[in-house]
């Protein structure tokens, strides 16, 4: 099976408040026909992160606020019914799963992500679709959980085949702007990328390229013209593995 991120400044207009890029949406939507065996986590974008970041709240930083953690959450709740109905179009029989209803962290931040109930919905032939959203945090309230942290959650315990971001960018580039067609351990890359902090998370190449090395995982990153070409079994962008 497939875990495929949309990233949020793919489907959104990132300049925009809660704008949805439509025909960018549509067409990824229209890539995604007919394919089963997959699961769709999507970024925030212009949704969700000003929400988050009115009330002060991010990976590490939690509320305990329950008009914020509803906030932020109905935002992101917003952007997630546009996405779903963009598949419903297509005829995917994509359902939601909200994160912050069956994922929370642990005390020193991991998170935990059960995953019967969408083990059943792939098995029954649905497209279950995740968010980045806010989360109950043991101990600090909520805090925000990132669309790259469920994908790599969700490929390590769904034994996933392959792992798919799509991406506002083509791939990883190097510095000459040009697509880095595989990376194989960090030092590769780290010139282009620099230092990866362990924390970063929520966003930003390297934390992406250091989470995808230790997944195990055989992942790409890719613009959303090659979605089609990475659904069908191709490797577009750069390949991280
Ligand atoms: C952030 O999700 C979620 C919230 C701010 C609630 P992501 O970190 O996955 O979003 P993008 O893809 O970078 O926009």
């Amino acid at each position: 099976m497939i875990v495929l991120k949309l990233g949020g400044s793919v489907i959104t207009d990132k300049d925009r408040e809660e704008t949805v890029d439509e025909d960018r949406l549509g067409s990824l939507a229209g890539a995604i026909a007919g394919r089963g065996d997959l699961v769709v986590v999507h970024g925030a974008g212009s949704f969700g992160h000003r929400y988050a970041a009115k009330h002060g709240v991010s990976v590490t930083e939690g509320t305990h606020d329950g008009a914020a953690v509803r906030e932020i959450h109905a935002s992101m709740e917003r952007l997630n019914e546009r996405v779903l109905s963009a598949l419903g179009a297509e005829s995917v029989p994509a359902v939601p799963v909200d994160p912050l209803s069956v994922a929370h962290r642990t005390r020193d931040g991991e998170l935990s992500l059960p995953l019967d109930g969408i083990e059943t919905m792939l098995a029954e032939g649905f497209v279950p679709v995740l968010y980045g959203d806010v989360i109950s945090h043991r101990g600090e309230g909520a805090t925000i959980v990132s669309g790259d942290e469920l994908v790599v959650a969700l490929a390590e315990g769904l034994d996933a085949d392959r792992v798919g971001l799509c991406s506002a960018v083509p791939g990883v580039l190097d510095d000459a702007g040009g697509v880095i067609p595989e990376i194989g351990s960090y030092d590769e890359v780290a010139a282009y990328l620099g230092e990866s902090e362990s924390t970063d998370v929520t966003g930003g190449m390297a934390g992406k390229v250091r989470a995808l090395l230790e997944l195990g995982v055989p992942a790409s990153i890719f613009g959303p013209d090659a979605l089609a070409e990475f659904l069908a079994g191709g490797a577009p962008g750069t390949r991280i593995d």
